[in-house]
């Protein structure tokens, strides 16, 4: 599978089967995020592999609480919706429903650390919310994404779990100041796995030379 291909379908993956990932497999995949960019090379994140069912249990007890409310919220926003963006909606809430019911049972969830002493963030100053931060923590994800992909694992991006990172970091040991950025829940897909994505494409998304010109 070549690199487009990878990104052309690397779509979010909620349906997960218990079976273990094997080491190798694993391995490559956190091998792939260590290839990603940060901000000095300085790597400022960490990952926590969490394959211990206990700690899946209580971490799936967050969660829950966490979609339960999110999933409530979205029904409501997008019930009065055109048909199609509704039935759009409804698929990835059910699929988000499942995973949040069988979010213990994923075979492996990696927590995605980071230090926030440990980064240049060049728009901390700024009157509005910082994002540069980010930069140095998310290109690994999605780095590891894409290794998931090509290995044939179902994966997605949560960030869910960051809303509670009090209770995690007690869980998993985090010390001051690492705090979270993700957790990817990976596994073998239960149904199909990744598939065709949709997105805006490049004439809604970037412009030529000016803010708002088309791209020649
Ligand atoms: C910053 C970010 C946070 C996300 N958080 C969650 C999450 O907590 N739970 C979840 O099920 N999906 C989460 N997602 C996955 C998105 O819902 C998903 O990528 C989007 O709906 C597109 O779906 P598709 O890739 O299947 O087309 C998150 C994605 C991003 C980029």
């Amino acid at each position: 599978m070549d690199a487009y291909e990878a990104m052309r379908t690397l779509r979010a993956v909620r349906r997960l089967r218990p079976d273990p990932v094997p080491a190798a497999v694993l391995r490559r995949v956190l091998e792939a995020a260590t290839w990603a960019p940060t901000g000095g090379n300085v790597q400022p994140w960490r990952i926590v592999v969490v394959t211990e069912r206990d700690t899946k249990t209580a971490l799936a007890r967050l969660y829950a609480a966490r979609w339960t409310r999110y999933a409530t919220g979205h029904r409501q926003l997008v019930a009065t919706a055109p048909d199609t963006a509704r039935d759009r909606a409804e698929r990835m809430l059910r699929a988000g429903d499942y995973l949040a019911r069988h979010f213990a049972e994923v075979p492996v969830h990696l927590v995605v650390c980071f230090n926030p002493e440990h980064m240049a963030i060049t728009d901390a100053a700024l009157p509005r919310v910082s994002v540069v931060g980010g930069a140095s923590i998310y290109p690994a994800v999605q780095n590891l994404l894409l290794a998931c992909r090509v290995e044939g694992l179902g994966c997605v991006l949560t960030t869910l779990l960051c809303e509670c990172e009090a209770d995690v970091r007690t869980l998993l040991d985090i010390p001051q100041p690492w705090a979270t950025a993700a957790v990817v829940p990976i596994g073998y897909p239960l149904l199909r796995g990744h598939g065709p994505i949709s997105r805006r494409g490049v004439e809604k998304l970037v412009y030529g030379e000016r803010w708002g010109r088309a791209l020649a």
